[in-house]
């Protein structure tokens, strides 16, 4: 009976992913023990200027989901509420990683109650491992020649190599390697 009621149950996964994270992943995966279909919706965003065009996101998220027909990928603009109320979704999926963003996702769960109250707002923990994990860090970090290759997806990790090349290594590597 209980799961008759979830059947077909949708719900929407909103973000810039930009790029996508193992963070990210990680609240798909927890979303998909609660819903039979998690569709992550890419906003489209025309100030903003990302790395990975909204076109390229798509690929990779959909290259990270081959086959898996529970895990949809879109791209929306204007409101949120009125995108899920458009595909039949009835709840949003946020993840929050520390206190630091709960302040700003209750804002926006709460404004998005008010637009729409048929459209409810879940709030996921990743695991702990992931709590640090945010798509501006990745590319930071890859770009000054750190290792991401735990944070992010291999075909994200190839991307950013495909974008930035190879990553910028520290002065101090490049002298010792150079004196070997
Ligand atoms: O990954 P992000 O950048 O934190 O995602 C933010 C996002 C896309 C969820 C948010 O900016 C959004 O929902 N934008 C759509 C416009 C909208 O509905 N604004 C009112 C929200 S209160």
């Amino acid at each position: 009976m209980r799961r008759r009621h979830r059947e077909g149950s949708l719900a929407v996964f909103p973000g810039s992913f930009d790029p996508i994270t193992n963070g990210h992943l990680d609240i798909v995966a927890r979303g998909l023990a609660l819903f039979d279909r998690v569709r992550i919706a890419i906003l489209v965003n025309p100030e903003k200027k990302p790395l990975f065009s909204v076109q390229e996101r798509v690929e990779i998220i959909r290259g990270t989901y081959p086959g898996n027909r529970r895990v949809e990928v879109d791209t929306f603009s204007g409101l949120l509420v009125d995108y899920a109320e458009k595909v039949g979704a009835s709840v949003i999926i946020r993840g929050i990683r520390a206190i630091s963003d709960f302040e700003f996702e209750f804002q926006m769960a709460l404004m998005n109650r008010r637009l729409n109250p048929r459209i409810e707002t879940v709030f996921m923990m990743p695991a702990e491992s992931y709590s640090y994990v945010s798509s501006r860090l990745v590319k930071e970090v890859f770009q000054l020649g750190g290792r991401v290759s735990d944070l992010v997806p291999e075909l994200v990790e190839r991307r950013l190599f495909e974008k930035y090349g190879a990553p910028v290594r520290p002065v101090r590597a490049r002298m010792r390697r150079r004196a070997g």
